[in-house]
């Protein structure tokens, strides 16, 4: 293979791209976050490639998890705070039920820009570019919005630093401390049956703590019960702003993306001459690549030799999405190739991407049915082929929003106007998300008789 440098995926064809009109405003901004601070360290992504070795090994469980894109308008303490409440809900869900210890990775502080299935949107008889994420074009429907601004990649910046801030605080200020269980549950929930089976599930964790503490282990003694390690991931789509951010690390000398702790390739730019797997290939952060229905298995080795030459455990994490009533079409001959060939990955399951819809009345959705099912079928081929489920990548939210149809509190196709928030695909709200831990959960007990 060629020799690699942080900019040597500008020699590649790529794809999703946006066509900056002034060249010259682009590089100043290019230049100048070139100076601005990492918001991640080496270090940290290290210990996250560690925690993801243990569950290549089947000795974790990973959950990944937020915003199918970040934006400019929700920018909100209050949505980073329920965002975090959600995932360390489902998280102790599954710990404690399920038995394994969890890895959280927020898909948040950076998870801006966005592959789109068309080039161009069109209402009415106008055409206008699509939107591309907040960090490339606005959502507005207007020809002026939808002009590619490189000034937008610093105000992501400073939102993602600000987001990464709020995280670590919540991860290590008192928030994640495991007595505080009962206070993860979002307002809105208290009535609906998840919260009730969760509400349940704490009164047991808090007598298992009062048990140890009188054992003398209290969260004054043990950092694990008063913090957790929540890290942060996104699609490393904007190759030209993850550039920026690709920095040499002086303890190792070698290259990370310090833009975030875990980077991964979308299912539309995963070719493997292409420049994403180029910029990936030479940064050592954990990452990850999705897997869809048109994932040939030889293609996936193919893929991992190019990202994981040294077949590091913790370092590749497929994302499998194929859709409810796919996954075992497409998935058994994928584990069997990556077994066959001895490669360390981290197995998840992105049980979102294969299944959305439009609703009759014209919203794009998912079924919360045809996500159970997909993360069921998922627990079901690993079974089968012998081989660890080790992870859920999910769009959800901690907020009472409507946009996935189904679920225990349940949302009908005619609620999905009342709090249709997101501004690219639709995401689990917390009760719904909850549901998904508890199915989860039983899996993982499943899967260990
Ligand atoms: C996403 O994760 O938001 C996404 C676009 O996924 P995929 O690449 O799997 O389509
Ligand atoms: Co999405």
């Amino acid at each position: 293979m060629s020799t690699w440098s942080p900019s040597s995926w500008r020699n590649k064809p790529i794809l999703q791209q946006p066509t900056y009109p002034d060249q010259t405003a682009l590089n100043n901004v290019l230049a100048e976050l070139k100076h601005y601070p990492p918001l991640v360290f080496a270090g940290e992504a290290r210990s996250l490639k560690a925690q993801l070795a243990n569950v290549a090994n089947g000795e974790a469980f990973l959950l990944q998890g937020g915003d199918c894109a970040e934006s400019f308008s929700e920018f909100h303490a209050d949505n980073i705070r329920d965002s975090f409440k959600a995932m360390m809900q489902m998280a102790v869900v599954m710990t404690y039920a399920g038995g394994l210890p969890v890895v959280k990775v927020g898909r948040m502080a950076g998870q801006f820009a966005k592959p789109r299935s068309s080039n161009t949107e069109t209402l009415g008889d106008v055409t206008l570019d699509s939107y591309r994420g907040d960090i490339i074009n606005g959502s507005e429907f207007t020809p002026e919005a939808r002009v590619p601004d490189p000034e937008r990649m610093i105000r992501a910046y400073n939102q993602a630093s600000a987001t990464q801030n709020l995280l670590r605080a919540f991860a290590s200020g008192g928030l994640a401390d495991l007595h505080k269980v009962h206070q993860w549950t979002q307002d809105f929930a208290h009535q609906g049956e998840q919260t009730k089976k969760y509400e349940a599930l704490a009164e047991e964790i808090g007598k298992s703590l009062q048990f140890m503490e009188a054992c003398g282990v209290t969260s004054k003694t043990y950092r694990t019960l008063r913090e957790t390690d929540f890290y942060t991931s996104h699609e490393a789509l904007l190759l030209p702003y993850e550039e920026a951010f690709t920095r040499k690390d002086s303890i190792s000398g070698d290259w990370y993306d310090t833009s975030a702790h875990m980077l991964w390739i979308g299912d539309r730019t995963r070719q493997l001459d292409g420049a994403h797997v180029e910029y990936l290939r030479g940064v050592k952060n954990p990452i990850g690549v999705k897997a869809g229905p048109s994932m040939d298995p030889e293609e996936l080795i193919q893929l991992c030799q190019a990202l994981n030459p040294e077949n590091e455990a913790g370092r590749l994490n497929v994302i499998v999405r194929m859709g409810a009533g796919k996954v075992g079409d497409g998935l058994p001959a994928l584990i069997k190739a990556v077994e066959r060939e001895g490669m360390k990955v981290v197995w998840s399951c992105d049980p979102m991407h294969g299944n959305t819809i439009k609703s009759s009345n014209n919203y794009k959705t998912r079924p919360v049915d045809n996500i159970l099912t997909e993360m069921k079928e998922f627990f079901q081929v690993h079974k089968a082929e012998g081989t660890h489920a080790g992870g859920v990548h999910l769009e959800m939210t901690g907020k009472n929003v409507t946009e996935c149809i189904g679920g225990s509190f349940t949302v009908t196709e005619e609620d999905l106007s009342s709090r249709y928030h997101t501004h690219c695909d639709p995401r689990l709200n917390a009760d719904q998300s909850l549901e998904l831990a508890f199915l989860i959960a039983d899996s993982l007990k499943e899967a260990q008789k």
